[in-house]
Order: C-alpha cells, then structure tokens, then sequence
C-alpha cells in the first residue's frame, strides 16, 4: 500500500477508535442514545474527519443499523447491552469499529464472546487465507463461549469510499469464499447472540444511501438527491442529518419516500434478532500485511 494512502486509512482509524470509545464512555443508564451518536460524531469531524456513516447506537436484540432521529428522546435502561459502531474517513479512506458495552454485567460472556472471535480472527488472517476459514474460527469461538453466531451479518472489505466492497467475512463456515490478498482492507465484525442466530430488518429507519441519480417528480426531492451526491457520496447517512437542510420534517420525509420508492436512495432499516435475542458486537478495522494484519481501528 502506498504510503500516503496507509497513513490516510490509520488517522481514520484512530479517530474512529477514540470517538467510539469517547461515545462508549457516555453510556450510562438514563443517558441519552442522541447524545452518544451526536458526541461520536462532532468527535470524528473535530479532528479532522469526515462520516464514514451514522453513528450506530444499538440496543439489545437490534445488531446494527439504529441511529437516533432528530428529535430522539430514548434514554438507557439499566440493562440494556449497547453497540456502538462507527466509521471515520480522510479522503475517503474508512475505520469502522464497534464496541460493546453490557450495563447490567451479567452478560459479560456474550460480550466476552465477539471480542474473543474478533481477536481470534484478526490473529488467523493473511495472505492466501479466505474469508470462510475466518468464518469458521468466528463460529468456533462464538460457540465455545456458548452463544450463535448471526449467520446473515458479516465483515466486509472497505476501499475509498465503498464501505461494503465485497469480500464478506461470515460470522460462519459457510458462504462464498474471498481469497484475502495482501494490502486489502477489511473490516471484521463478529456479532454474537442468545437468540436464533439471523436477524430480519425492523421498520425502524432512520440510515439512508445513495444509489444514483433517477428523475423525480418533487423539486424538494431533486434538491435532496443533489445536496446528498455532493456532500455523501456513496456513503451512508441519517435523516437527522437532513434536517437543517429542510423548512419542516413533512418535507424531508415526503422528498425521502419519493427517494427510495424511485431507487435513488436505499433503506437501511435497523436489523433485529429473529427470536429477540440478545446481541453481542466488536469490531475492527484491519489491513492485510505479508505475515498477517495490522489493526487500524486502535
Ligand atoms: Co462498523
């Protein structure tokens, strides 16, 4: 890898690392979701980053894809197991990372159990290596602690500006197989559960992408799809964020549903244990090396 390009992909990293960490600090119950995702957030762009995606913030039986809304009034409860998982970019060059945090403590195997499988993996990866192999190290770790794995989540490669370029890590031995190849980048994500071992998709949705330009009826929508190519890119975003953009929600929400239903944008709905089990997460983000991976998400 280039050098300019690595030290891109490690200041990301880092500063996704600390505003997770930063945002995990703040868990408490009683806080507030918004105060955490919009910490995480202001954290990643003070120093000097730009969003990769929406903080992530969630809870329990949901395994990803929560953000809160604008006006989001949801505190933590006093046992609930939270995510946090966020992406910083330079240039377009992406840290992905999450963190667990079990308020109640007595969950902490099912935290210990993604952690263990994430550091298992990011131990087993190299060159030559494959994306089911580390699946199935995933599996075996997440089973000996006594937990599922998610079967229908994985790790994903990122290159700039792509945060899901192919080359999915399962959480199992099964899948389509990726040769790992020296220099790629991949962000590894074990989720662990006490549920049924998938998750199907809620009907929560605040995270949004860009597909590409379609015409569209409302010139509110036009605008919308412009200011989102401009300012996102590829790269996923949260109609909280939009909210400035717009005189009134009924705007933002009309313009958005003309988006999605024309294909111009894509849904990211929260993504929920299918029996409501319990949901570990920990990730990193890595890069493939000759002998093995770097953590860039430290
Ligand atoms: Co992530």
């Amino acid at each position: 890898m280039e050098e300019d390009v690595l030290k891109k992909y490690e200041k990301a990293g880092k500063i996704a690392r600390s505003a997770v960490m930063e945002g995990i600090g703040m868990v408490k119950p009683g806080a507030k979701l918004l105060d955490v995702a919009r910490r995480v957030e202001s954290r990643i762009l003070e120093a000097g980053a730009g969003l990769a995606f929406p903080a992530n913030v969630s809870l329990n039986a949901d395994a990803a894809h929560d953000t809160p809304a604008y006006d989001d009034e949801r505190v933590f409860g006093e046992k609930d197991v939270v995510k946090v998982d966020a992406g910083a970019h330079v240039d377009g060059y992406i840290g992905d990372t999450a963190v667990c945090v079990d308020l109640s403590g007595e969950r902490s195997g099912l935290v210990e159990a993604s952690e263990a499988a994430l550091e298992a993996a990011i131990a087993a990866i190299r060159p030559g290596g494959n994306t089911v192999e580390i699946g199935g190290i995933i599996e075996a770790e997440i089973r000996k602690k006594g937990f599922k794995p998610v079967e229908n989540l994985t790790g994903h490669r990122v290159e700039q500006y792509s945060l899901h370029a192919g080359g999915e890590i399962p959480n199992v031995k099964r899948g389509a197989k990726t040769v790992f190849e020296e220099d790629h980048v991949y962000a590894i994500e074990p989720f662990a559960t006490e549920g049924g071992g998938s998750v199907v998709e809620g009907s929560y949705v605040e995270i949004f992408g860009f597909e590409g330009k379609v015409p569209v009826r409302m010139r509110e929508s036009r605008r919308l799809m412009t200011f989102v190519e401009n300012n996102y890119k590829t790269l996923p975003f949260a109609e909280r964020w939009l909210r400035k953009e717009f005189k009134s929600k009924l705007l933002l929400e009309s313009a958005l549903r003309e988006l999605v239903l024309s294909g111009a944008f894509k849904q990211y709905p929260v993504l929920t244990d299918i029996e409501k089990g319990v949901v570990s997460q920990a990730e990193h983000t890595i890069l493939i090396e000759k002998d093995g991976a770097k953590v860039l998400t430290k």
